[in-house]
């Protein structure tokens, strides 16, 4: 004898792939049939036709009906939600219901921007390895990349495929744990991006309010290079956003970086520390190769005020992950690199935010 109500509740606990909830939760889970020899048919309602996580889904809810006493065979059948069916669903997700233009970001997720005075210093490349590094902690992480010229998160995350729209409400797709959302989905390849500021303020208002968030624990935000729109933007959404800035070690490159902490407390943002990319790179030899200069993190970090919170060696997986779609943290788990993002990712973890006692904006 199978315990249907038990059946129902284990498949019923299955999460959906993309917005992480449970099916029962949804409302995905449809019929359930169970015969006398012990087979089971379930009957499941995909958000959208064409899901591209309909394999995945199907794995688990065959597993979880499994995990049953009894059960035999598992038949899962698919349907697919009504226009309604949908439109209670994203206004379910949507704290405010379906017309409150809201950010969908939990309470207690911890923003953070990743920013530099220049490009090329490895934002987004940092950005990627510390949201994959914290994914590799337990944590739950999504990546805005808000450089909406120069997007690169989706390919640096190995992303290749567009977001699911539910009822106009972005599902963030998702590799190696870490969900992102880009212009790079939006736009078709070769097109240049030709925006003013308040267009610009609309995309990254779509990127929190028509993306569905939820309950994440850490939401990076990759910065364009530089100052200015954007920075003020984010600051105007996200007032609790806490800055890291990334420089390279060349003791000049601090002059450049020291704008983007400055624009940071010119929007009343915290920096929360200094990351130094490129500091050296070891040759066959094990020696330390300092390229680009010493010194430069740690004389920003001391004339910020704020911790230097990791140092980031030159390595050639680095650059290969990145155009592969292969993080290093995951392509290179053992090399120096990696185990610097992993005790990036902990410094970070560990430096929880002060309470600030006036969180009002002062824009100037
Ligand atoms: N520590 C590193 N080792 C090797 N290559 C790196 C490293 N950091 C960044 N790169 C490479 O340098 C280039 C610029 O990095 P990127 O993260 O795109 O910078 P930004 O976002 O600041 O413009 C990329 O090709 C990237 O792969
Ligand atoms: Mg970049």
């Amino acid at each position: 004898m199978i315990d249907q109500d038990a059946l129902r509740a284990a498949i019923g606990e299955v999460e959906d792939p993309e917005i992480h909830k449970s099916l029962a939760e949804l409302g995905m889970l449809r019929d359930l049939t169970v015969a006398d020899d012990g087979s089971v048919r379930v009957l499941v309602a995909l958000t959208v036709p064409g899901c591209p996580l309909k394999d995945k889904l199907e794995a688990d809810v065959t597993e979880a009906a499994r995990s049953v006493d009894g059960v035999g065979s598992v038949a899962i059948d698919f349907t697919v939600m009504t226009d309604d069916e949908r439109a209670s669903l994203s206004a379910g997700l949507r704290s405010g219901g379906a017309d409150a233009r809201e950010i969908t970001i939990g309470a207690r997720t911890r923003v953070l921007t990743i920013a530099s005075g220049k490009g090329g210093v490895g934002k987004s490349s940092v950005t990627t390895n510390l949201g994959v590094a914290l994914a590799d902690a337990g944590k739950t992480v999504g990546i805005i990349d808000a450089d909406v010229w120069g997007f690169s998160i989706p390919k640096m995350l190995g992303i290749d495929r567009p977001p699911t729209v539910v009822d106009q409400l972005i599902m963030p797709p998702e590799a190696h744990g870490v969900r992102a959302i880009s212009m790079d989905y939006f736009v078709q390849p070769d097109q240049a991006v030709i925006w003013r500021g308040p267009m610009l303020h609309k995309a990254l208002e779509q990127f929190l309010v028509d993306a569905y968030w939820g309950d994440i624990d850490y939401l990076l935000i990759d910065m364009p290079p530089g100052t200015g729109d954007i920075a003020i933007s984010m600051s105007q959404f996200l007032p609790r956003a806490q800055a890291l800035v990334v420089t390279t070690p060349q003791p000049t490159a601090q002059r450049v970086a020291k704008r983007a902490a400055l624009m940071a407390n010119k929007v009343n943002q915290e920096v929360l520390g200094v990351v130094e990319n490129m500091s050296w790179f070891t040759g066959d030899d094990g020696k330390q190769y300092e390229i680009f200069g010493s010194g430069g993190g740690r004389l920003l970090a001391d004339e910020l005020g704020v911790p230097l919170l990791g140092q980031i060696p030159l390595v050639p997986a680095m650059r290969e992950g990145a155009d592969a779609g292969v993080p290093v943290t995951l392509a290179a788990p053992d090399s120096e690199a990696a185990s610097a993002f992993g005790s990036l990712a902990e410094r970070v973890d560990e430096l929880r935010p002060r309470l600030r006692s006036h969180p009002e904006l002062i824009i100037s």
